[in-house]
């Protein structure tokens, strides 16, 4: 312990960050193991480097945005031609799928901070009636895809180390959602320390140093440290597309979106929504040089948020709603070519061992983290694409606890989403005068999928004056 202890000391001596072990003296065996082994499993030198790169901490900008446009996008069909390259890429990305050439990921190593749930995001119980957790809208969706296709969709969830037991745990609970066990691959994502607002590494308690997951681009890390691109190859997967726990309506592995993606040979791909207006919070994908760059909502200065285009539409339009594609060569090349994306760096309110008097009364925040956002990973495609889809059918995240991007509007979004699929066959639940549902709907995924998939199925005698719920007959 004495070695370990006196090297530990002189590496963060180095780096100007003894203070870390200011509460030695008093650790007792159990809390000086505790720390030795926290400390040595971190590349410090690389921690203190980006710290060093990144400091003082302001909350860089995007940089300057001279000469950056929207990226061309594919709009949703209008027209017989456009209809005829949507069905042809349809039917390609159907043979992707009984190729058994997809992956799914999804990044669920969040901490909800904004809505507040107790628990891993996946297992929030969005479902109308039927109380479905977003993991299990999810996963049935892939069972789905499986039967149709006849091949398994690989299942990667990017968890992080305080939600990773409950969600394997979770997973057990409910026999993986019908999904076979081989598939669904969880793995933690690293969690970075982060600096007080002296640029020294916070402590959470004597022992610990305070610790935060390193961003949904940390994935890229993640599945190097765990060999995942690997595992991918073997499974004979070309393309990963990737999503975020908290979007409901998440069409996974759409075929469209892939045969697009293969037929122009995009390196990585992003689904759009037409915006609701200039201010709504989606990034705004462009290019500048050439390079293709995701702009934060945030980062976009208002007049290029309010420019219209001659047709009196909005320049930046389109909002991305992370639903990306990556292709399997792309992510290879970035792991084998080491490149890191940049840090970005927040302000937080932390635990911590001291009350740092100052700092918390200027608004609680005394932490600074440094996060990885995968949609830097843009800059390093050679060829993009960008696909619109509409809002009711595919994006309607959970963020907030109440008001916009809530479980309330989840839940209202699916059960419009049903309802237009009753409706389709010629089923209308009860609205209200405004329009609205009167009556809560919901379909099992492993029920149907779609208005056409529902019209096959569907008996009379549905009461539409009354909450409906379509599951999959269990056979019992
Ligand atoms: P958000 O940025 O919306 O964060 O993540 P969040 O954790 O869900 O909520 P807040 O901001 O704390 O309120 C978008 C997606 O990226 C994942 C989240 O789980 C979510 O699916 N994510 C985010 C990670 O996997 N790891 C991270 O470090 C951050």
């Amino acid at each position: 312990m004495d070695e370990r202890y006196r090297r530990i000391k002189e590496r963060l001596g180095v780096l100007g960050q003894e203070q870390v072990l200011r509460y030695w003296p008093a650790l007792d065996e159990e809390g000086r193991q505790g720390l030795l082994d926290q400390l040595e499993a971190m590349d410090l030198e690389f921690i203190a480097a980006q710290r060093e790169r990144a400091w003082p901490p302001v909350e860089a900008g995007a940089g300057s945005l001279e000469g950056f446009s929207p990226m061309p996008h594919i709009p949703l069909p209008s027209g017989p031609e456009e209809e005829r390259a949507w069905e042809r890429a349809r039917r390609h990305g159907e043979e992707l799928l009984a190729d058994g050439a997809l992956g799914v990921l999804v990044v669920a190593g969040g901490q909800g901070t904004r809505l507040g749930y107790p628990g891993a995001k996946g297992k929030y119980p969005v479902g109308p009636v039927s109380g479905r957790s977003l993991f299990q809208y999810h996963i049935e969706k892939m069972v789905a895809m499986e039967r149709r296709y006849g091949r398994p969709l690989p299942f990667y969830v990017m968890t992080s180390p305080a939600n990773h037991e409950e969600t394997i745990a979770f997973f057990k609970q409910n026999s993986w959602f019908g999904k076979d066990p081989d598939t669904i691959l969880c793995f933690p994502q690293r969690m970075l320390p982060v600096f007080d607002l002296r640029g020294q590494l916070l402590l959470e308690s004597p022992a610990r140093l305070s610790l935060s997951p390193d961003g949904h681009g940390g994935v890229l890390y993640a599945l190097r440290k765990h060999q995942l691109l690997e595992d991918m190859r073997r499974r004979g997967i070309r393309h990963l597309f990737h999503f975020q726990v908290d979007n409901v309506l998440v069409r996974i592995a759409d075929p469209a979106y892939m045969g697009f993606h293969e037929e122009i040979g995009a390196e990585m791909s992003a689904r759009t929504v037409r915006k609701r207006d200039p201010w709504e919070k989606l990034g705004n994908i462009g290019r500048q040089n050439g390079i293709c760059k995701v702009i934060e909502y945030s980062e976009l200065p208002d007049e290029k948020k309010t420019a219209c285009t001659a047709a009196g539409e909005l320049l930046f339009g389109q909002g991305s709603i992370a639903i990306h594609l990556f292709s399997l060569d792309f992510l290879e090349r970035l792991l084998r070519q080491k490149i890191e994306l940049p840090y970005h760096i927040a302000r937080k309110k932390m635990a911590s061992v001291e009350e740092q008097g100052a700092e918390l009364a200027a608004g609680g925040l005394n932490a600074v983290k440094f996060e990885q956002f995968i949609f830097d990973a843009f800059s390093f495609a050679e060829r993009v694409l960008v696909l619109e889809t509409g809002r009711r059918l595919e994006f309607s995240p959970i963020k907030n606890r109440e008001g916009e991007d809530s479980p309330a509007t989840a839940r209202r979004d699916l059960s419009e989403l049903f309802a237009g699929w009753l409706e389709a066959c010629g089923i209308r639940p009860r609205r209200h005068a405004d329009g609205s549902l009167a009556v809560p709907v919901a379909i099992s995924p492993l029920y149907a999928m779609s208005a056409a998939e529902l019209g096959a199925k569907i008996s009379s005698g549905l009461d539409p004056e009354r909450e409906i719920l379509l599951e999959e007959p269990t056979g019992e």
